[in-house]
């Protein structure tokens, strides 16, 4: 993980936000190349998820929206992380990752140890009861610890439990509820009337838009609305460089079905609309698994949920949510405004209120989950063919910031500059181009392995016809991922490059 962030923060794909001033954690800025990546992964969505259908509309909403919204979704009284305080270093965890565990020694409970929640949680307690029984010279047989998360802990287990920050015990208070939305104030006053949120999530916007949206969009169900935008959350923990994190970008579509229609076969089906959507940005399947919700840990509205999970460097971890949620948040909306939230039936003359299907993802998590996949180790040729390690980013063409990089073989010889120069106009209006000149092509080579470029164009003495005419007007197309370079003519250069990229 560590040489994907240096290698984020060295291209200039990822910074800490406001580093100049110390960061601010759980904010991130994205540099030239993260900005590309971005767009190409939100373009790639909305082509796929919205033009590239019939059945879905797109919206933006606003980010600040009527605080009646947020008591109608059920976030004002409960969108909360029950959150834990250690006193003594002012730190703050979520209960729920704080992992401690009895260390038992001949069966006698003689103390407690504790680690925040990681890839190998157990392991580290069970090292640390190792320490604690070695520090203490306690006599007998440790037991493997077993570990419980802290919203387990029972009131007279708190006080025993050291402190991850400290290593002491006696300084983590009760887990209490903690409302992770950020709040504003709009207009002039600041008192309780004046009370806004940020949004929390996109979908709020998709269902407080329904009705305007049937009634405008000659759309029919069933249909979704698709919406790509930011969202804030006051995590306690943001963590994981940019996996959880309070400012994110969230693409979300609600996908509006029959009361009386089969919600688990649509629910399947945008299951693997959404893991055929991971292969096709670059993810490998193989890394990609799914996790069902239990039964009793479901709100009581929703149906079933479903997240994919994508095996980060870190562990499994969510990806995308696919929740099945009922009719709730129509309802709910209908209550809390007054207005009917139902569809009229054309067609058996019917009026109900809809069901949902929710697909939900961050741009943020599919751009660690792409950067993660792309990044590779291997060994290529110098300039004199000697073998030397490279750093590449195997992203998929449709997905590379760069799709093409463009060199004159020499800098100094003013007719291989003008032409590079001239394929790269040619190619620019269609596709992301980047001219480079300086250094030799192996080095140039190197540095756009290096932030993914899928081709990089040569232009030389042949395409000039130095060495006669059947060359002439030709260039090489070098493959970052076979490494092999091919000759093609500049009139075919476009159309080779647009069907590797589509
Ligand atoms: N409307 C449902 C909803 O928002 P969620 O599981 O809380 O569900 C959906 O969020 C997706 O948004 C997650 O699967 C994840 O990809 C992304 N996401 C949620 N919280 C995030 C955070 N703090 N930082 C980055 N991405 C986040």
């Amino acid at each position: 993980m560590e040489k994907i962030v240096s290698l984020c923060k060295r291209r200039g794909f990822i910074f800490q936000s406001s580093e100049i001033y110390g960061g601010i954690n759980g904010f991130w800025d994205f540099g030239p190349l993260g900005a590309e990546l971005r767009k190409n992964i939100r373009d790639c969505w909305w082509n796929d998820m919205v033009r590239g259908r019939d059945d879905v509309v797109g919206l933006e909403s606003a980010i600040i929206m009527h605080p009646k919204v947020w008591e109608a979704s059920g976030h004002v009284a409960g969108f909360n992380d029950p959150m834990v305080d250690c006193k003594v270093s002012k730190q703050r965890f979520r209960a729920d990752q704080l992992f401690f565990a009895s260390v038992i020694v001949d069966g006698r409970a003689a103390g407690y140890v504790s680690a925040l929640e990681s890839e190998k949680t157990a392991e580290d307690l069970q090292e640390k009861a190792e320490t604690f029984k070695r520090k203490k010279a306690l006599a007998g047989k440790l037991e493997p610890v077993q570990p419980r998360d802290f919203t387990q802990a029972k009131p007279d287990e708190i006080p025993l439990i050291p402190s991850p920050a400290t290593g002491e015990a006696g300084s983590l208070t009760a887990p209490r509820a903690f409302n992770m939305m950020l709040q504003t104030w709009v207009g002039a006053l600041r008192d309780e009337s004046a009370t806004a949120y940020l949004r929390p999530e996109t979908a709020q916007g998709m269902f407080a838009d329904f009705k305007a949206i049937v009634d405008t969009g000659r759309v029919k169900i069933p249909f979704g609305i698709a919406q790509i935008g930011k969202s804030f959350r006051n995590e306690i923990t943001p963590r994981n460089f940019i996996f959880r994190s309070r400012e994110f970008e969230q693409m979300e579509m609600e996908f509006f079905i029959s009361d009386q229609d089969d919600w688990a076969r649509w629910h399947r089906y945008w299951i693997d609309w959404c893991r055929a959507w991971l292969v096709s940005v670059g993810i490998p399947a193989a890394r990609l698994s799914e996790y069902n919700h239990p039964r009793e840990k479901l709100s009581h509205y929703s149906k079933g949920t479903t997240d994919i999970m994508f095996q980060f460097p870190f562990g499994p971890q969510e990806l995308w949510g696919i929740a099945a949620r009922g009719n709730y948040d129509l309802s709910q909306h209908a209550k809390f405004s007054g207005v009917a939230m139902e569809y009229f039936d054309d067609a058996t003359r019917r009026k109900y209120v809809p069901h949902v299907v929710e697909p939900a993802v961050g741009v943020d998590r599919i751009m660690l989950a792409i950067l993660c996949s792309a990044y590779a180790e291997d060994e290529a040729p110098d300039e004199k063919g000697k073998m030397e390690s490279r750093v590449v980013l195997r992203f998929a063409p449709r997905i590379a910031p760069v799709k093409a990089a463009i060199f004159p073989l020499l800098k100094n010889k003013p007719e291989l500059v003008a032409t590079a120069k001239q394929v790269r106009d040619l190619l620019r209006p269609h596709l992301n181009v980047f001219y480079d000149e300086a250094g030799a092509i192996g080095r140039r080579y190197r540095r756009q392995d290096e932030i993914g470029t899928p081709f990089c164009v040569t232009i030389d003495f042949d395409t000039l016809g130095e060495k006669g005419g059947e060359l002439r007007d030709t260039v090489t197309v070098r493959d970052r991922d076979t490494m092999k370079q091919e000759r093609l003519k500049i009139s075919k250069l476009l159309e080779f490059l647009l069907s590797k990229i589509r």
